[in-house]
């Protein structure tokens, strides 16, 4: 990063911008042999952010390689205090050329989804990704690049303080749940994401190509409903 863009970023106070190491002298991210520089540290710092922090944090991200290929990064939509949170994997092209989650074809059903269990988005719902930034070709999320992109989603978590997550697909269950189970084996009850219950389901891009695995999405829809619903009662 030249230093006229650093100074810019601390006017804005979104400042320190964490990089890896390898970042500043080469400019590429995601060798193996990639030291992390002060990962802990940068976890720590967006733990600290308000909403307006974290969405400029996620707008300029320069964590990784994908900001070179994003054309913007896609931070969330929804009532900030929502009972409901969504969590998808990545934005798409659509998602990238419009700065909201969810608006392309897997968007159109994922509103389908909530409609049939009485939601709207931006109605008491808050819609998110694991990755912020459009993998090339939407191609599958690295690990360093969910590493690299985590700590939003969990500030996202801490600031909503969402009644109940309903997570869609394998990566955003497994990053949430820190496992490597396939959705198959953990839908059908309650997990807990810090004391938060945790539905998981299969993901509405998923659903467009395999149409008999709706019926399980339909159950997993209604076990988030009846789980929200025994929270209230
Ligand atoms: N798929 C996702 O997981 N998220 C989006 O925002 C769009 C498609």
């Amino acid at each position: 990063m030249s230093l006229p863009e650093e100074t810019i970023l601390k006017e804005l106070g979104i400042s320190p911008v964490w990089k890896l190491k390898s970042i500043a002298r080469t400019g590429d991210v995601g060798n193996s042999n990639t030291e992390v520089l002060q990962l802990t540290d940068r976890r720590a710092h967006i733990m600290r952010m308000d909403w307006n922090e974290l969405k400029q944090a996620i707008l300029t991200c320069t964590a990784c390689n994908l900001h070179k290929s994003r054309t913007r990064g896609v931070v969330g939509v929804g009532d900030e205090k929502a009972e409901w949170l969504i969590v998808g994997e990545a934005p798409g092209a659509d998602e990238d050329a419009q700065g909201e989650p969810f608006v392309g074809q897997a968007g159109k059903l994922l509103d389908a989804m909530l409609a049939a269990i009485g939601l709207r988005r931006g109605e008491n719902v808050y819609i998110a990704n694991v990755l912020k930034s459009r993998p090339p070709g939407n191609r599958n999320p690295a690990p360093e690049e969910v590493a690299a992109c985590l700590p939003y989603l969990e500030r996202q978590i801490q600031l909503i303080q969402p009644k109940l997550i309903l997570a869609l697909g394998r990566f955003a269950v497994q990053s949430l749940l820190n496992t490597e189970e396939a959705i198959s084996r953990l839908r059908g009850r309650v997990h807990q994401y810090q004391g938060i219950p945790l539905v998981v389901t299969y993901h509405p891009a998923y659903l467009l190509r395999n149409l008999p695995d709706k019926a399980k999405a339909w159950e997993d829809l209604c076990l988030a409903r009846e789980t929200m619903a025994s929270l209230k009662s």
